[in-house]
């Protein structure tokens, strides 16, 4: 088969595309004929070699992805041999076979596409670990979600007015904020415009905000911390301001963003009334039960209407690099999809 390698840790040029033998389903596991392949900024961090546990090269990368079962385990119990699916793989998406988990995939219904299926997952999930699981978001509370035309933010976006609060998005140009509008955003803020930490202490008369999911990290984790409001939730769920403006990573742009983070006194949490969560949707591995009720809630709403994957733009496999760097340079608006051909 034809798979995308990290070849050493960098920039997209880094990644190749050679040959690869197609890989063989262990017990538990399910053999992919990969459709799409869904980009997450996970699999940019961990191409430089910045994300937590990330093999050393040469590797396949790739979370997720949507295809066709063409064989599986002796003990895969939850598919058959022929199914369309969409599932979290961790690593090794970004190939024409790919191998995962039976209780890490499910099936794309009906109506929804390839393309949409590899956009839907990651996104989701942590959109909704964060919100209902971990926040426990109310009616009528203030939720504030930056880089809230990603994939992540504007699932963030759909859940927050589902679950009705009130909700406050920022991105970098006027065409994120009004898609993040379209997306269920009450108030939207262009930060390269006007401050964003101004706009929410005038939007809500000094108030702030109840809950932050904030996946950037560095000064806008500075200003949005002072923004929760006492009985707020601060939500952690990445540091894109690592990377610099032309998506390059450095040391010191790692050390910028950690400095501007300085860790949190746990007895200052009492006396603001104020708490915090990180967390890493690459741990769902071992929680097979949570990530079935998860998809399972997440897919009804779908089918209502309630949430959808935004397909920004699909790339041919053979640009995987532009992919990459598309997504890195923050030009991307909902989720990057790679299609991967089917004959040959
Ligand atoms: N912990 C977890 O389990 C988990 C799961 C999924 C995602 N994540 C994290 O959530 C974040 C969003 O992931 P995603 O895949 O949905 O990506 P994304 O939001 O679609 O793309 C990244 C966006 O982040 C914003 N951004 C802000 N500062 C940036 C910088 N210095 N460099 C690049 N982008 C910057 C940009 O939007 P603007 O132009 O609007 O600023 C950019 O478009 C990432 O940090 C990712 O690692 C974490």
């Amino acid at each position: 088969m034809k798979a995308v390698y990290v070849t050493r840790y960098g920039g997209p040029d880094v990644l190749q595309i050679q040959d690869a033998p197609i890989p063989e389903p262990g017990p538990d596991q399910v053999l992919v004929r990969v459709r799409c392949i869904g980009l997450n900024f996970a699999d940019i961090v961990g191409r430089f070699g910045a994300y937590p546990g990330t093999p050393k090269p040469p590797y396949i990368p790739g979370l997720e992805f949507s295809g066709d079962v063409v064989r599986i385990g002796p003990k895969v119990t939850k598919f058959s041999g022929r199914e369309r699916i969409m599932g979290y793989s961790k690593l090794g998406s970004h190939a024409e076979y790919v191998l995962v988990n039976q209780y890490y995939a499910t099936l794309i219904p009906e109506k929804m596409t390839y393309e949409e299926g590899a956009s839907f997952l990651v996104s989701m999930l942590s959109a909704y670990h964060g919100l209902v699981r971990l926040a426990n978001l109310r009616t009528g509370e203030r939720l504030l979600v930056h880089a809230a035309a990603g994939g992540v933010g504007l699932a963030c976006l759909q859940i927050g007015r589902h679950l009705n609060a009130e909700v406050f998005a920022t991105a970098g140009t006027d065409e994120k904020t009004e898609v993040a509008r379209s997306f269920g955003a009450h108030h939207v803020i262009n930060y390269t415009a006007s401050a964003f930490e101004k706009e929410v202490e005038r939007l809500t008369g000094g108030y702030g905000v109840d809950v932050v999911m904030d996946s950037v990290g560095g000064e806008v984790f500075k200003k949005s911390w002072h923004l929760l409001a006492p009985m707020g939730r601060y939500l952690m769920l990445g540091v894109s301001s690592m990377t610099t403006a032309d998506g390059s990573l450095s040391r010191s742009m790692i050390a910028d963003a950690y400095e501007q983070m300085k860790p949190i006194f746990p007895p200052s949490l009492i006396h603001t009334n104020k708490g915090i969560f990180g967390f890493n949707l690459g741990l769902i591995t071992g929680r097979e039960r949570y990530f079935e009720q998860a998809a399972t809630e997440l897919l009804t709403w779908y089918n209502l209407g309630v949430i959808r994957p935004l397909v920004g733009k699909v790339f041919p496999f053979d640009q995987i690099v532009e992919a990459h760097r598309y997504l890195q340079n923050r030009h991307s608006i909902g989720k990057v999809v790679v299609s991967v051909p089917t004959s040959g």
